[in-house]
């Protein structure tokens, strides 16, 4: 690699003239999270490569941004240590965590925290200037580094936003990517829209696709407006394998308000001592539980007390306001005093967590193709993520990448959850299904209608609960939904990831006919003695 030179790098936020379409780089990035950014800040500083950052909206918007709970790090030593993250994330992922995978990620996790403190990430300490670590569901110790109280993401993104624009050879901001495009069966860069309406192609040697969540597939989320699956759909369309995408996560306690995306209440009000109570005030459910399980147990007690929400009881937290700022804020606005009120609460769809399956290094199954963050399967997550272990995946799979580009590596190795691909995983076998995806429609219809409609039948069909007759029926309605052909333009473009992927997860939800995780099947209500990864490939390439 190499050829990024700081006087050659262009910000290419504004229309832009003839000389892009001659532009080559090392890598493109697609995405502008903590994934995408520490790659990119890791290629272009470290590796000197000519790095492009492209992102559909402005390099500091991403769902990084919006994370609040932070960083689960073992930064210290006793009463924490590795072996006891590792333990706590593969209790939380329930029997399909790539042990490998996740050893790599607490074992390198400390020091990339180190060098986002480097770059001048701030993390909250305390008086004596020790870091203030905070418990999230499923650790069994204070481990969550957060920053400005549950601000955590902005701080991240703001460090990294600064490295990579002094670094990186372009940045695209407000540019679409459409597709992946192939040379062969290698990607060779994307197809792209700018602001100015301008389709071009971006060619590269390698590209890294961190294009984030789809939390959009629901009417409530805790997700920006931009997390339309699209990484994962534009990977499939190219024949990428997906992996684990039935285990979405529903966050127990999102603010029950019409505001969305929703105001998250971070896990850690419940590590700090907040309750949940049900509408007679009753509590049911130990606060601390992964949260899978939390919001299993919240959704069955509003469907059997035929109640819209739940409640959140933080009258006992003290200095409320000092250590949860953001969030005091929000309830302020809406009208709420956390020390006399107890807070509406109910699930909304937060992370996804599987996508393109990839290896240790980040290679997905197209070679050429890496992906980092949560738009992967890297195996670490299993059927349940880990409360914050997601802004850590990203920032130690994304450099892990750029070193393995950096060797000479082009394809998948057989390691990680891409062992389940390729048929070398002893114990997690995976099955493979192969579906249509649908073709553009012909009539077109309204794009936001359909949008709409999309996220109520995933909603109905492959929520918290689901069963056979519910997904099938999902299936049924989201596959009338594509748009008529125009994959550039934003919104058309957005709901035809949006089906795409809402295809390949009803499809995943339907073979796994057993409750694990995040899944939970009101029809196969136990887990089944196998444990097995569903990969999804689509049966055709679908442009
Ligand atoms: C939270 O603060 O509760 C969210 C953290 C996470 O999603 O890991």
């Amino acid at each position: 690699a190499g050829g990024s030179r700081p006087a050659d790098r262009q910000h290419r936020s504004d229309p832009v003239g003839p000389g892009v379409n001659e532009t080559h780089l090392d890598l493109l990035v697609l995405g502008s999270g903590v994934a995408g950014l520490s790659a990119a800040v890791r290629a272009a500083d470290g590796h000197d490569m000519a790095v492009g950052v492209l992102t559909k909206g402005d390099i500091q918007q991403s769902t990084t941004r919006w994370a609040q709970g932070g960083v689960a790090a073992v930064l210290g030593s006793d009463p924490d240590s590795t072996d006891l993250h590792l333990a706590d994330t593969i209790a939380a992922g329930d029997g399909l965590c790539d042990l490998d995978a996740v050893r790599v990620l607490v074992d390198e996790g400390p020091e990339r925290v180190n060098e986002l403190i480097a770059m001048g990430a701030q993390f909250d300490r305390d008086a004596a200037g020790q870091f203030s670590l905070a418990r999230e569901g499923g650790h069994s110790v204070p481990r969550v580094l957060h920053a400005g109280g549950a601000a955590t993401g902005m701080e991240i993104e703001r460090a990294l936003c600064e490295a990579v624009t002094a670094t990186a050879a372009a940045v695209y901001e407000r540019w679409f990517a459409a597709d992946l495009l192939l040379d062969g069966q290698a990607c060779a860069g994307v197809v792209a829209r700018g602001p100015d309406g301008t389709v071009r192609e971006i060619r590269a040697t390698h590209v890294l696709m961190a294009a984030g969540g789809a939390g959009q597939l629901y009417e409530v989320t805790t997700n920006p407006l931009a997390s339309t699956g699209d990484g994962m759909a534009m990977a499939l369309r190219a024949g990428a394998a997906l992996g684990d995408v039935e285990f979405v996560q529903f966050h127990p306690t999102a603010l029950h308000h019409p505001q969305m995306p929703r105001p998250l209440l971070s896990e850690a009000l419940r590590g700090h001592g907040a309750l949940l109570r049900d509408d007679h005030g009753e509590r049911f459910v130990d606060e601390l539980l992964p949260r899978d399980e939390v919001s299993r147990a919240m959704t069955q007690r509003m469907i059997e007390h035929d109640v819209s929400h739940l409640w959140l009881d933080a009258t006992g937290l003290e200095r409320f306001s000092d250590r949860f700022p953001t969030i005091h804020r929000t309830l302020e606005e809406v009208g709420l005093d956390p020390a006399s009120d107890w807070i509406p609460i109910a699930p909304a769809a937060h992370y996804l967590c599987g996508g393109i399956v990839t290896d240790l290094a980040g290679a997905s199954s197209v070679p050429r193709l890496w992906a980092a963050g949560e738009v992967t399967c890297t195996g670490v997550h299993g059927a349940n993520r880990l409360a914050s272990n997601s802004l850590l995946e990203g920032m130690v799979f994304g450099p892990r990448a750029i070193e393995a580009i950096e060797s000479g590596q082009e394809g998948p190795s057989s390691t990680g959850a891409m062992r389940s691909v390729v048929g070398r995983d002893a114990e997690i076998a995976g099955r493979t299904i192969s579906v249509a995806l649908p073709p553009a429609s012909v009539d077109g219809g309204d794009v936001s209608e359909r949008r709409t409609e999309l996220q109520r039948a995933m909603t109905v069909g492959a929520g918290v609960l689901r069963s056979a007759d519910s997904l099938a029926a999902a299936l049924k309605r989201v596959r009338g939904l594509c748009p008529s052909d125009a994959p550039t333009d934003l919104d058309r473009a957005e709901l035809r990831n949006l089906v795409h992927l809402a295809v390949a997860l009803l499809e995943a939800a339907s073979a796994r006919d057993e409750t694990r995780g995040a899944h939970t099947r009101s029809d196969a209500p136990r887990p089944s003695k196998d444990r097995y990864r569903v990969i999804v490939r689509s049966g055709s390439a679908q442009r």
